[in-house]
């Protein structure tokens, strides 16, 4: 395979800072469905993802739930795997910050740049956002020392620092920059990095911190750990096993094709990662690509405002494919979108069930009625048939064009052209008409071998951006042989064989009910709110033994239900206040399709006291109540005391 070109491209790699929402899947899913595309025309490809596990943002969000960092993002990550997995995404390599294979090699570059003079120790005092985890000078901030990339307040540090002399890079940047026009795109971006940063002067860049420990230890001088981002932009070098014995997908995969990355953090990977890798003596990502947000209610999208819409209630629903399909074609890359489920089910309707999905069903149906299920000769071909033909084979090329733009969007409509050509072809040829003469026979066959192979390109054009959705076109066509799936296979019209069994089957997309939809996924829940379903139910299998001490870390307490009232949009929690005798706590609890809030007020329930508090719909949870379940949950009741006890006493 070594004369194969090859494409690298990245992701961010993401705070497991809470659960990834729409706006972490937005990335991914336009990193796999490139990925795929790179493939499937001949590429050697490779794809990265993974996790920024380090910094003082996670340290205090751990610190908040009562844990130590790695207990605190490790069913994070675990959780943001199995999102990609219920994705489609195929990631080659998924890198985790604290990976030590990671950890060695930033000590290792640290080290370099320090030795080569590029890293000096001083003292830093300025503003620092723990949120985006960035350092601004007083010119730079907002109007009461305000982060001027997320508005929240900054907080002042004073603290010995390594720094890293960037102005000594800034020329051969800004020159860089210039004279390849390739490597930061929308070239919007690229003005704004020269205009707004590179032009008025860089500033040496604080690189390490004493004042926290959740970080990449600096091992010459173990007081202090390195910049959360020096550590993070690494990733996409360590991953290939840069600075390793076998720096073998180093020296094959490096410079990437394309990064890609939110706008919000372009500056990071446009002027301190060209100017690390500069001073490693590497070359540069050939491309990074910075697309727009997607908004909610006309504001970004955020873990920590909550205003958030996740992908798992929507893929249980419609599975991955329509929510791919919706989030490359809604909104062109590059720009801001605003994300609605409305938005969504009306796209699903329109363009997966009325114009794909009825072209595929009617095709086969006619197939089906016509002859007997068995896929018609092609005929003598018409100047109408001509027509359609030639543009079905300039698809493959005019996706291309789109797709070495990434505009995910233009390609999709490139394909929606061709099947809305279809839907008229039928319109115009009116194959029903030809099928009630029997004259016409051969004609008919030409007319719906036509549409067949024209959906033919459709379904193999569509697997990256929907995996699953080509095979189900393909039993209903008459694609039968790998040969016929393939990029190449694109080069011919006429590759589908005469005589194929065809298969009725059900719609590819089912017609949604706008507004029953709309009612369900509202009151559906977040991946927090499942797990919290979770934590109410009694471990369905559970042989690992514990000890007294195991059991001793509980803290159980007969609690009374003073309150209870059903949480908004949510069919599975009640929100319960519980007194404790001289306390009262708030905890939501999954039982609502067991328990109307009038039920179980003045119920004395047992509560687990030391649970980490947890924000759930805005509301913090503050311990949970034991119930017990049958396996199916068809059955659930709360655990009580047995007779009237002191509220807030112990249970052991
Ligand atoms: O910034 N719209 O991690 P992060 C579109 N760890 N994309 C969005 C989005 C939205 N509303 N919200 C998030 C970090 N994203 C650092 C990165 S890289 C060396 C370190 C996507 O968890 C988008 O790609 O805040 C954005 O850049 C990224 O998630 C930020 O994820």
């Amino acid at each position: 395979m070594a004369d194969k070109k090859t494409f690298y491209i990245t992701t961010p790699i993401y705070y497991p800072s809470g659960s990834m929402h729409i706006g972490h899947t937005y990335t991914t899913v336009a990193a796999d469905t490139m990925t795929r595309f790179k493939k499937m025309t001949g590429y050697d490809t490779y794809f990265l993802t993974g996790t920024d596990e380090h910094g003082q943002k996670i340290e205090r969000k751990a610190a908040d739930a009562g844990l130590d960092p790695k207990s605190y993002i490790d069913p994070i990550v675990a959780e943001t795997k199995a999102l990609w997995e219920m994705m489609e995404i195929e990631y080659d390599d998924f890198i985790r910050t604290t990976d030590e294979r990671h950890v060695q090699v930033v000590q290792k570059i640290f080290k370099q740049f320090y030795d080569q003079g590029d890293i000096y120790k001083s003292e830093y005092e300025g503003q620092y956002c723990a949120d985006c985890e960035a350092f601004w000078t007083p010119t730079q901030l907002k109007e009461g020392n305000a982060c001027p990339d997320c508005g929240r307040p900054t907080e002042l540090v004073r603290e010995e620092s390594y720094f890293f002399k960037m102005s000594k890079y800034q020329d051969w940047l800004i020159e860089y920059i210039q004279n390849n026009p390739e490597f930061i795109q929308p070239v919007s971006r690229a003005n704004e990095m020269l205009h707004n940063f590179l032009r008025p002067g860089l500033q040496d860049l604080c690189v390490s911190r004493t004042s926290f420990k959740w970080g990449v230890q600096v091992d010459f001088d173990p007081r202090h750990v390195v910049y959360v981002w020096i550590d993070a932009l690494s990733n996409y070098i360590t991953a290939l096993g840069y600075g390793t014995q076998d720096d073998s997908l180093m020296r094959r995969y490096w410079p990437a094709d394309v990064q890609l990355v939110g706008k919000e953090i372009v500056r990071f990977h446009t002027i301190y990662w060209p100017i690390m890798l500069h001073a490693l003596g590497l070359p540069l990502p050939k491309q990074v690509f910075a697309h727009g947000w997607l908004l909610f209610g006309n504001d970004k999208m955020s873990k920590s405002k909550g205003n958030v819409a996740y992908p798992q209630p929507i893929v249980q629903r419609y599975g991955a494919d329509p929510l791919r399909y919706y989030l490359m074609r809604e909104m062109p890359f590059g720009s801001d979108g605003n994300y609605t489920n409305e938005a969504l089910i009306n796209r699903i309707n329109a363009d997966l069930v009325n114009d794909l999905g009825n072209l595929v069903s009617r095709t086969s149906a006619m197939i089906i009625k016509y002859f007997d299920g068995a896929l018609p000769q092609d005929g003598k071909v018409e100047a109408v048939d001509e027509k359609l033909r030639e543009l079905v084979l300039q698809l493959p090329s005019e996706v291309e064009k789109q797709m070495d733009q990434l505009q995910f969007s233009q390609a999709l409509v490139e394909v929606w052209r061709v099947i809305s050509e279809c839907n008229k072809y039928i319109d115009v040829t009116q194959p029903w008409v030809l099928g009630k003469d029997e004259a016409m026979k051969e004609r008919l066959g030409t007319v719906l071998y036509t549409l067949a192979e024209s959906l033919r390109f459709v379904a193999v054009i569509l697997w990256p951006f929907m995996p699953a959705t080509p095979e189900r076109i393909y039993e209903q066509i008459g694609v039968a042989q790998q040969e016929q799936k393939t990029w190449d296979s694109l080069k011919h019209f006429g590759m589908l064989k005469a005589g194929t069994k065809i298969q009725r089957k059900e719609a590819l997309f089912p017609r949604l009910d706008v507004q029953a939809e709309l009612e369900a996924l509202a009151g559906d829940t977040s991946p927090a709110e499942a797990s919290v379903k979770q934590e109410t139910e009694p471990e369905k299998v559970q042989d690992s033994m514990i000890t007294i001490d195991d059991f001793d870390k509980l803290t159980l307490r007969a609690a009374r239900v003073v309150a209870c009232e059903n949480v908004p949009k949510s069919d599975k929690l009640l929100k319960l206040t519980l007194s404790l005798g001289n306390e009262q706590r708030t905890v939501l609890s999954g039982i609502a399709q067991h328990y109307k809030p009038e039920d179980i007020v003045g119920k004395q329930v047992v509560l687990l006291a030391n649970l980490a508090p947890r924000k759930m719909r805005g509301v913090l949870s503050e311990g949970m109540v034991l119930c017990a379940a049958t396996q199916d949950d068809s059955q659930l009741k709360l655990l009580t005391v047995d007779g009237d006890m002191a509220d807030g006493a112990y249970i052991s």
